[in-house]
């Protein structure tokens, strides 16, 4: 068997060029480790509206993409390398799909009508891509709803075609909530037969599921950590899909995403104000401080919580919210940044305005300020009601910023309990999804900063010195690949 293997990433979105949560820090690595464990990777994206075209080279001539009834579409393509790299990246350039502002939804949060047709045609350009590169893929990697067109076209539209003879298909989930609900007519866009439209494969409440079609057809279907591959078989986590993914469940697999320590190391991030490591923790106070100063929160001697992430139902801001009036009763204060739910940006807003001392928001989206909050809070809060895998609280272990999280999915993977009898432990965790969980879960950790201080010293040094390498990660799904390759070879003893 190849060892060295041709793989076609593609996702609809990657650091740097274009970010709205973790798939495009997934994307933006994962293909980077795979190039450094010997493959030979491409990523395929969109060109939007936001990734200056000035910046990149220009492939020659325009890619015709076939859109059933919509006819042929006109593509053109510009390319760079993923930083750091000699990894391609290929962006897939047309006006009427991608010249907007927003990636999936404007800037109301209202998602655009048409986002089926958007990503089937990223999908089918990633075909044609590779045949204008010449690049046979023993591997084509699609990644969430978006992509999951990717396993039904091989099979269908590309069965037949020699350039993919020797390609199988592998779909990532990493978010089991959205799963492309289409109209009907998305087959005969993706010119494929209509046999394929029935409860086993496309079809959900008369219309078109993308994510139901992708795992039906995949050789091979991951999640982003080993709880969530387990939770998805679940009514209470499947939305809807759980017999369809236990159905498929012996092609299921669970590789827990790894972190950037190059962007995310308190002893080298650019981004913070003094740099610290496990064994040089007095930056840490330094960050804390000029955190509290920037949002204008008294140096009170209580622990600083911070949170990080989209204002959404999946994040747990519900839970948040209903636990807000004990939270502020709490020796403790808070800094959260976050965009996303209307409602919540005016409910954090307010608790804001009203309790200015204890409670501080940024409405919006800032890196550095992400940066600055890891490194700043002593503590940092999410507890999501799922959570395929979650980056911020593998963020927050370096930075000795210890989690308080749900025992879900990827946090559950990633965290373990404080146990104060023996010492041990990175994190607070909860099960259960109540107001009350949370706000004693919070309270205990308050606690223990304030009257175990040795504890929490402790922890923190565990937290810092725990790794999840993309190096592990990218092995896991080198394995997944062989494993699929393997596969097809012995089919041919049977
Ligand atoms: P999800 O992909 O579900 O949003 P993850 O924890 O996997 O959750 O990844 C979220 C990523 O997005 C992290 O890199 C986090 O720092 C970043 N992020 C989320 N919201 C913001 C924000 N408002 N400002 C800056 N970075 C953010
Ligand atoms: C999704 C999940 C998150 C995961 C990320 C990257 O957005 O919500 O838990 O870390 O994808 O895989």
């Amino acid at each position: 068997m190849k060892k060295s293997l041709n793989i076609l990433f593609v996702a609809s979105e990657a650091v740097p060029f274009a970010k709205t949560g973790g798939l495009a820090d997934v994307s933006g690595v994962l293909p980077k480790a795979l190039r450094e464990l010997g493959h030979n990777v491409i990523v395929v994206m969109p060109r939007y509206y936001s990734i200056d075209k000035g910046k990149l080279e220009a492939v020659p001539d325009a890619m015709g993409v076939p859109m059933g009834p919509m006819g042929e579409l006109w593509a053109a393509v510009y390319t760079t390398t993923l930083p750091g790299s000699d990894v391609p990246v290929y962006f897939i350039d047309y006006e009427a799909f991608f010249g907007r502002s927003g990636l999936y939804a404007n800037e109301n949060g209202f998602s655009y009508g048409d986002n089926e047709n958007r990503f089937v045609f990223l999908s089918k350009a990633a075909f044609q891509l590779a045949k204008k590169l010449d690049f046979k893929p023993d591997i084509i990697h699609a990644n969430d709803w978006h992509t999951a067109s990717i396993p039904l076209l091989k099979k269908t539209r590309f069965a037949h075609d020699e350039h993919f003879a020797d390609s199988a298909t592998v779909l990532t989930i990493h978010n089991m909530q959205h799963q492309g609900f289409s109209f009907k007519g998305i087959v005969d866009v993706m010119e494929v037969d209509w046999r394929h439209f029935n409860p086993m494969e496309l079809e959900s409440m008369d219309g078109v599921n993308m994510l139901k079609g992708g795992i039906a057809h995949a050789d091979a279907v991951t999640t982003v950590s080993k709880k969530y591959a387990r939770e998805i078989q679940t009514a209470e986590f499947a939305f809807g899909l759980q017999d369809h993914i236990w159905a498929h469940r012996d092609k299921l697999f669970g590789i827990l995403n790894g972190v950037d320590y190059e962007e995310w190391s308190p002893a080298i991030d650019p981004l913070i104000p003094a740099k610290f490591d496990s064994n040089k923790m007095a930056g840490k106070q330094k960050c804390k401080n000029a955190l509290r100063k920037r949002f204008g929160l008294p140096e009170w001697d209580v622990p600083l919580i911070g949170f990080v992430g989209r204002f959404a139902e999946q994040k747990g801001i519900g839970l948040i919210a209903a636990a807000m009036e004990g939270l502020l009763h709490l020796d403790a204060q808070f800094v959260f940044l976050g965009a996303g739910e209307k409602w919540a940006e005016g409910f954090f807003s307010r608790v804001r305005e009203h309790y200015p001392d204890k409670f501080a928001v940024y409405v919006g989206y800032d890196n550095a300020l992400a940066h600055q909050i890891e490194a700043g809070s002593d503590l940092f809060l999410m507890p999501s009601l799922f959570e395929p895998c979650g980056l911020n609280q593998i963020y927050s272990l370096r930075y000795g910023t210890l989690p308080i999280v749900r025992a879900t999915g990827g946090l559950d993977d990633t965290i373990e309990n404080y146990d104060a009898e023996h010492g041990t432990g990175t994190g607070f965790k909860f099960e259960w999804a109540t107001r009350d969980a949370l706000y004693h879960t919070v309270a205990w950790a308050v606690d223990t900063w304030h009257n175990d201080k040795e504890g929490f010293a402790a922890m923190q040094k565990q937290a810092m010195s725990a790794r999840y390498s993309w190096e592990e990660a990218a092995k896991g799904y080198e394995t997944v690949y062989f494993w699929i390759l393997a596969n097809r070879l012995i089919k041919n003893y049977h």
